[in-house]
């Protein structure tokens, strides 16, 4: 398999994607405030093994290493979140110096090591103060998010021209408040609702909030989209496949392109939402650019008497899958952007996460080969590349993730990286995909140059 890399931009980034909660660890340190993430990991069942964020990678030690590591990689962008519960513990009030001195760190040494960083802001760790006022479903919360985006933007916006308001809004509203399997852990149609909603408007308030404190910033949110297939071709399935499409897809993409909340999914949720004159606007703040983030497709099937959407994924036979048990399909990712830029309108896309589990050999000379990931991340490269060649504006990409982390509900066991971290000593190295990675990043950059 090759990757036409002259579809590529010459100033393309090549990044890596973390989140705060899931590598830096020092969870009670230096002021920080618990999260949901922190209860829900400590609340026992909610996770594999009751692994938590405690310690996690120890990334708020070793962040020198780790952008070592990306130098090391060759990357030239590197997409981080923000802890909100070290910056404002309260949620609201105070702000905490050092917690925002310590991203305030974190970029001028990517700066320094000529990776570009891209700040997300919520990547799903709300203060557990907040939480404990009603969270997501609270309008209220919007609010304070858009007060923290703005202290955030304020530090950082001088050096910082790159952000997205939320990370993956669908899990947060569907799998955090309707499914119950991550925090808050509640499975509750109206308060997924109203979540849902709020999320959106505080990614609008937030993207204004930013825009204000440092005119330079480009704002985006990120989603995680499926492409959604029927199962078979009776009516009731492809009508499951559109709903199904509703609940992962149109759900947050209409709304912030001003097309508003998708009628026909009101009705499935029958859920009145708790809006206000002006909010549609506010929601649709313009983008300067959509992320995507993707990892699987869906196969789905008719299912009136379960949960909304009414539609139940269904297994397909004979297909590679992931150690999460998600299917491959690059496929998906070319015919998601696409989407995006043809039906939305979409002027400039990063793919801000791709990548696949599997589980690790460490061998005996202590490297890591790791051939499904490699598979899956060249497969998913050459779609990105064709999406391109195609016609979609896209601008960069992310692997998820730099390193293995805490990968929510499923714990350690579930090893993302393309640098291995073994957990009872923190090393680090870079596995088989990180050098395939690497030297995928170095031939684009000659290919440019030579093009220059
Ligand atoms: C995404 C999350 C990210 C990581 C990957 C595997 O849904 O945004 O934090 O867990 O999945």
């Amino acid at each position: 398999m090759t990757i036409d890399l002259a579809a590529l931009p010459h100033d393309f980034l090549w990044g890596t994607a973390t989140s705060a909660y899931q590598i830096e660890g020092a969870v009670a340190e230096d002021g920080r405030s618990p999260s949901i993430w922190d209860t829900f990991s400590h609340t026992p069942g909610r996770t594999d093994n009751g692994d938590h964020g405690d310690i996690a990678c120890d990334h708020y030690h070793r962040w020198r290493e780790d952008i070592d590591l990306m130098r090391r990689l060759g990357t030239n962008a590197y997409r981080l979140s923000v802890a909100w519960p070290r910056v404002r513990p309260g949620g609201d009030g105070p702000v905490n110096a050092k917690g925002l001195d310590f991203y305030d760190r974190l970029v001028d040494a990517l700066l320094a090591a000529g990776i570009t960083p891209s700040v997300t802001l919520y990547h799903w760790d709300l203060p557990q103060t907040l939480q404990d006022r009603g969270g997501w479903p609270e309008r209220a919360t919007a609010e304070h998010f858009a007060a923290y985006a703005a202290v955030v933007a304020e530090r950082l916006g001088d050096r910082v021209a790159h952000w997205t308001t939320l990370n993956e809004p669908l899990c947060s509203a569907w799998i955090g408040h309707l499914e119950g399997l991550m925090a808050p852990g509640l499975t509750d149609l109206t308060a997924a609702v109203r979540a849902s909603y709020h999320l959106l408007l505080g990614h609008g308030l937030a993207a204004a909030a930013i825009r204000a404190a440092s005119p330079r910033a480009r704002v985006g949110i990120v989603n995680n989209l499926s492409t959604v297939h029927p199962a078979t071709d009776r009516p009731e399935d492809v009508a499951a496949a559109r709903r199904m499409d509703g609940h992962t897809n149109r759900w947050w993409l209409d709304p912030v392109h001003g097309r508003g909340f998708p009628d026909d999914m009101r009705e499935v949720y029958g859920v009145e939402l708790p809006e206000r004159p002006g909010d549609p606007s506010v929601i649709a703040a313009p983008l300067d650019w959509l992320g995507l983030n993707y990892y699987f497709p869906a196969t789905v099937a008719d299912d009136p008497a379960g949960p909304v959407p009414h539609a139940r994924a269904v297994r397909r036979a004979g297909v590679p899958r992931t150690g999460m048990d998600w299917e491959v399909d690059a496929g998906g990712i070319e015919t998601l952007l696409l989407r995006l830029t043809q039906e939305y309108g979409a002027r400039r896309l990063y793919v801000t996460e791709n990548g696949s589990a599997y589980p690790d050999v460490v061998r005996p000379d202590g490297t890591i080969d790791d051939p499904a990931r490699q598979e899956y991340l060249v497969q998913h490269l050459a779609a990105c590349a064709r999406a391109a060649r195609r016609g979609a504006p896209l601008a960069g990409y992310f692997a998820w993730s730099l390193l293995d982390n805490f990968e929510w509900a499923y714990g350690y066991d579930k090893r993302f990286g393309l640098v291995h971290v073994d957990y009872a000593t923190q090393a680090r190295t870079i596995k088989g995909s990180g050098h395939r990675y690497a030297d995928i990043v170095r031939s684009h950059r000659e290919r440019a140059a030579e093009a220059a």
